[in-house]
């Protein structure tokens, strides 16, 4: 599988790492460089496993605030110190879908200390266009101490199978294969990954299909009067009126057996968050969003 990866990106199969999911490959880097006393920064409203992580390793979690639902370089840069060994950035990030641009991260980079980590989780990569976007693994042939994640449960659509992968500096890679489990992935897993890295057509349609109803969908919602925060990846953040109508939409449609996500944990109660679907679904969806809406204001 290292193979694979290694031929269909172009770099170096010894700097890979697969992972029981790129869950499993954060959770490593966490348990690898950092530990009690030790600090890892994470943007306000980043992805959760993050913090989970960190306190699994005995290290202290600390949230860095956002600006406009987006990571903030400044106020990351003012929270780290020498004792910050991590710093994790999901790029376009879960649940607000915003992103860092490249010189961004290279400002990110060159301000955090040199022996702390920078971890560029690229989970939803493949959905993104930006002109000023980097899936990170550029950053890694540059700098040894950042750390690319990647996985096969977002664009691929296997995360039931539990498979992903982490490039970084040989350094890095050799430090997390200590701590790594040797028969952390299972066989089944890697087949259908390299599988899948061979059907560029799948990738290729499923981006075409998110490029026309994520777009589709937020209008539908824009129309309703509700917002939707401009994000890159393959779902929608949108906002409601409070925290209450937006459990009521929640339980609403759950009724309906339609399933969106709501992100109170992640500190922004008012929002749901709303993977798009296939075409019919989303239409199902848009209508039943509206019927809510004409009840709920009754
Ligand atoms: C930003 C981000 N990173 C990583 C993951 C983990 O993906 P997996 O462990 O399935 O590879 C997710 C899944 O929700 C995610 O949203």
């Amino acid at each position: 599988m290292r193979e694979s990866l290694a031929k269909k990106h172009g770099i170096d199969k010894d700097k890979i790492i697969c992972g029981n999911g790129s869950d499993e490959v954060l959770s490593l880097l966490a348990h690898c460089f950092a530990g009690p006393e030790d600090e890892v920064i994470y943007s306000e409203h980043g992805f959760l496993v993050y913090p989970i992580a960190v306190r699994a390793a005995g290290a202290i979690p600390v949230p860095a605030p956002e600006k406009n639902l987006r990571a903030d370089v400044t106020s990351i840069l003012s929270l780290s110190t020498e004792k910050t060994k991590l710093c994790y950035i999901a790029n376009p990030n879960n649940p607000t879908g915003t992103y860092l641009s490249t010189n961004e991260l290279i400002t990110l980079r060159q301000g955090l200390p040199e022996k702390c980590i920078l971890v560029i989780d690229s989970a939803y990569a493949e959905y993104v266009d930006e002109s000023d976007y980097s899936d990170g693994i550029n950053l890694v042939n540059k700098y040894n101490n950042i750390a690319c994640t990647r996985t096969f449960s977002k664009i691929y659509g296997l995360a039931a199978l539990r498979i992903g992968w982490m490039y970084a500096s040989k350094d890095i890679v050799e430090y997390i294969n200590r701590i790594r489990l040797p028969f952390n992935t299972n066989s089944i897993a890697q087949m259908a990954a390299i599988e899948a890295l061979k059907d560029n057509k799948f990738i290729k349609d499923a981006k075409k299909h998110n490029d026309i109803w994520k777009p589709w969908t937020e209008k539908k919602l824009e129309e309703y009067g509700i917002r939707t925060i401009p994000g890159v990846a393959n779902f929608i953040l949108a906002k409601f009126d409070d925290e209450m109508q937006a459990n009521s939409c929640l339980q609403f449609l759950e009724k309906q057996g339609i399933l969106i996500r709501g992100i109170k944990e992640y500190g922004l109660p008012e929002y749901l968050r709303i993977t798009v679907g296939l075409e019919e679904e989303n239409k199902v969806m848009c209508k039943e969003i509206q019927n809510f809406l004409n009840q709920y204001e009754k």
